[in-house]
């Protein structure tokens, strides 16, 4: 089938090159000209595990646009993934999602457009009541949310634990389902709105046991206990299941709080107050700052002191860091008076006022008075420590991730606390 993704973001460009993978024509179109001008030059701007790979293996079946008209041109299916940032009220933006709908040009043959942005419950129905009053009718409309996460989208897309199409129409449905033809995957059909709640409530649930294990996790060090070992005893029931109960920092990313917040509000504005969505985030966010509380017993005080960030990213294997809780505790450190040296492979700092970045771990610690690991890259399992001990200042290690062994860090001369699992 040829298909039109709209939106060459993390989303549409994953969507294209699976498509593209799976044997279908792609034509990917975007605003901006740069990032079409840099795709058609077999640059990718950004940095997605297996993604390079992939496009360079469908390039004969990818093209890049800026054109409506190109991309439209012949397609079955047009595929939106555009962004939907939050608003000042916390209502998700569907400014760009509009914009592709008012694009669309007439066609004499039907089209389907397949929603892949993540948007409130309803907008399935508004979009098709736009349609009917350009009396688009021949267009159909299907929901099919993405679940794949930044790091692991290639595998995600093609290797998804389900595969969720709602659709007003069934041989839309059943058009959208064929287009998967190759992915071994379940199909869940439902209607439009509660494919659209799907992703919401999947989303909801897994950032729910993050907040969960991150407040068992504070139990845990007012009690003596140890989170670590905590999940994965209830892990191991199967009703509970082990994913998503790893305790740090809090959750960040481009979609867990974005949509956390454009749930709240879409509860909010049909009247209901959803006290536990509040508390998961409210949890998440003190998580970030509690930190700063470990440093400040260690340190006595942050005025003065240089403390190392390993990490930027929210996560690792991406250079994404919106909502990282790096940067929130950057922005604490800095306006406690502290100076912040940070550490990333991959994710720039660009722009932050007061952070110096540094290219290796070992530069990040000489002399400092703290370090804080905050994105649990792989690398960082590897590093020599031993080595780098003796090189700060004062030896406060704070693992935000519980990526590293206590015992040992101890024994190395750290200092060494961890989120939920007793300190020395
Ligand atoms: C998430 C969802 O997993 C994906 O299905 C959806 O489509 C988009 O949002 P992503 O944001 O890329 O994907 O990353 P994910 O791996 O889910 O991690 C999100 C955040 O939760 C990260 O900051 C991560 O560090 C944190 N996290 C995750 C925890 O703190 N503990 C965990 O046990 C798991």
């Amino acid at each position: 089938m040829k298909i039109a993704v709209f939106g060459a973001g993390y989303v549409g460009l994953v969507t294209g090159a699976c498509f593209a993978d799976l044997g279908h024509d792609v034509v990917v179109r975007d605003i901006l000209p740069d990032r079409i001008e840099s795709l058609r030059r077999g640059e990718v701007p950004i940095y997605e595990p297996g993604l390079d790979e992939l496009l360079q293996r469908g390039r004969e079946r990818l093209t890049f646009t800026t054109e409506v008209a190109q991309a439209i041109d012949g397609a079955d299916i047009v595929y939106v993934a555009v962004g939907t940032p939050p608003t000042y009220s916390g209502d998700a933006d569907l400014s760009a999602v509009w914009m592709v709908i008012d694009e669309l040009p007439r066609v004499d043959r039907r089209i389907v457009v397949v929603m892949k942005s993540t948007v409130p419950v309803g907008t399935g129905e508004k979009v098709r009541h736009r349609l009917d009053e350009r009396r688009m009718t021949d267009v159909g409309y299907v929901s099919n949310p993405e679940f794949t996460a930044e790091g692991t989208a290639v595998r995600d897309f093609l290797h998804p634990d389900r595969i969720v199409i709602g659709a007003f129409e069934d041989a839309d449905g059943e058009l959208v389902e064929r287009l998967h033809a190759g992915i071994d995957a379940p199909v869940v059909r439902a209607d439009v709105a509660s494919a659209e709640m799907i992703k919401l409530a999947a989303n909801a649930a897994l950032m729910t046991r993050i907040s969960f294990i991150n407040e068992i996790a504070n139990v845990c060090e007012a009690t003596g206990a140890d989170v670590v070992k905590v999940a994965e005893g209830i892990g191991l029931d199967r009703r509970i299941g082990p994913s998503f109960l790893r305790a740090g920092i809090g959750f960040g990313g481009s979609c867990f709080p974005k949509d956390s917040l454009a749930l709240k509000q879409l509860a909010a504005n049909s009247g209901y107050h959803f006290q536990l969505l509040n508390a998961v985030i409210e949890v998440n966010e003190l998580q970030k700052r509690r930190v700063i509380g470990k440093l400040t017993e260690r340190l006595d005080r942050l005025r003065g002191t240089t403390v190392a960030l390993l990490g930027l990213a929210f996560k690792p294997d991406t250079d994404d860091t919106r909502e990282s809780p790096a940067l929130v505790l950057a922005g604490r450190l800095i306006a406690e008076g502290a100076s912040v040296r940070l550490w990333d492979p991959v994710a720039t700092a660009d722009g932050l006022p007061g952070v110096t970045q540094v290219k290796s771990v070992s530069e990040a610690l000489a002399g400092a008075d703290a370090a804080v690991l905050v994105t649990e890259w792989p690398e960082l399992r590897e590093a020599d420590w031993a080595a780098m001990c003796s090189t700060m200042r004062r030896p406060v290690f704070i693992d935000g991730r519980n990526m590293l062994d206590p015992a040992e860090m101890r024994r190395l001369g750290y200092v060494y606390d961890a989120i939920g699992r007793a300190a020395s």
